[in-house]
């Protein structure tokens, strides 16, 4: 087999061969949780409601003509209610289907939505340093834990980059996007794994085009430490792992 054609077969669609599968849906197992559960105890913070006035720029066209992945940051802190809209434009929930599917802002194939967001704060108004989880259902933040010396494990995280080294640690907050493959697995089996990978992009771009309206940048980052990040969070790795990470930031002016 030529060195590139298992990944460049991945790549294709393969719904014809899926279509004789007898996938866990089909065979009656139970449904996957649409979200992560949490302890009771957890501790929460109240998101802002997500409110339009925090757009600054709400012309669509130029949004999408002035978007550059952004990798220079000013030292201004994003506010709560901006952290609470680029959530929301991420990953809110906008209602749900018969199945009883999350409708989020993003599109996602057959509504699986296997993503959740974790989020690595540095400089948000109102919020401590520290690791966090979006809670979609209820838009509330879950605190995690505090990590030490998180821009040293920010920049051990995102690797040597070759664009500008070590510039996620400059940003405000760095989302971290995992995916729990199951979700889709339980409904579309050999064809789940493209699907995810497509429908993390939507989930990017919207950060982009959100950040880009409220006067900050964003930048994908698909060069990562599997391991380390997947460590760092307490997933497993296999039932749940990081999929891509975005840094976001003010722009300078
Ligand atoms: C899948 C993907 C992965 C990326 N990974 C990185 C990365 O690890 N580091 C980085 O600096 N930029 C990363 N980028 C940003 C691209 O380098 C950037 O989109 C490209 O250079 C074009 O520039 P533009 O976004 O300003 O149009 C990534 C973008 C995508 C879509």
């Amino acid at each position: 087999m030529g060195r590139y054609e298992q990944q460049r077969n991945f790549l294709k669609s393969n719904f014809l061969e899926f279509k004789h599968v007898k996938t866990d849906k089909i065979k009656g197992l139970p449904k996957p949780a649409i979200v992560k559960p949490y302890s009771s105890s957890s501790v929460m913070i109240d998101l802002p409601e997500c409110n339009e006035d925090v757009v600054k720029k709400p012309n669509i066209y130029e949004l999408i003509k002035q978007r550059r992945s952004t990798r220079f940051y000013a030292e201004d802190r994003l506010s709560l209610e901006e952290l609470s809209y680029l959530l929301w434009a991420t990953q809110g929930i906008a209602g749900t289907n018969k199945a009883g599917l999350t409708l989020r802002t993003v599109p996602c194939s057959g509504a699986t939505h296997t993503f959740e967001t974790y989020l690595f704060i540095m400089r948000v108004e109102g919020i401590a340093q520290g690791i966090y989880r979006y809670l979609p259902v209820e838009h509330k933040l879950l605190f995690m834990f505090d990590l030490e010396e998180m821009d040293q494990k920010v920049d051990a995280i995102t690797l040597e980059q070759p664009f500008v080294p070590n510039f996620a640690k400059k940003a405000a907050v760095m989302f971290a996007w995992s995916t729990i493959p199951y979700r889709s697995e339980w409904k579309y089996d050999i064809s789940a794994h493209k699907k995810i990978l497509i429908d993390i992009g939507h989930v990017s771009q919207n950060l982009y085009l959100a950040s880009e309206s409220i006067d900050a940048g964003a930048c994908a980052i698909g060069i990562y430490d599997q391991n380390l990040i997947d460590e760092v969070l307490g997933l497993d790795g296999d039932e749940e792992f990081v999929l891509f990470l975005g840094a976001v930031g003010k722009k300078r002016k």
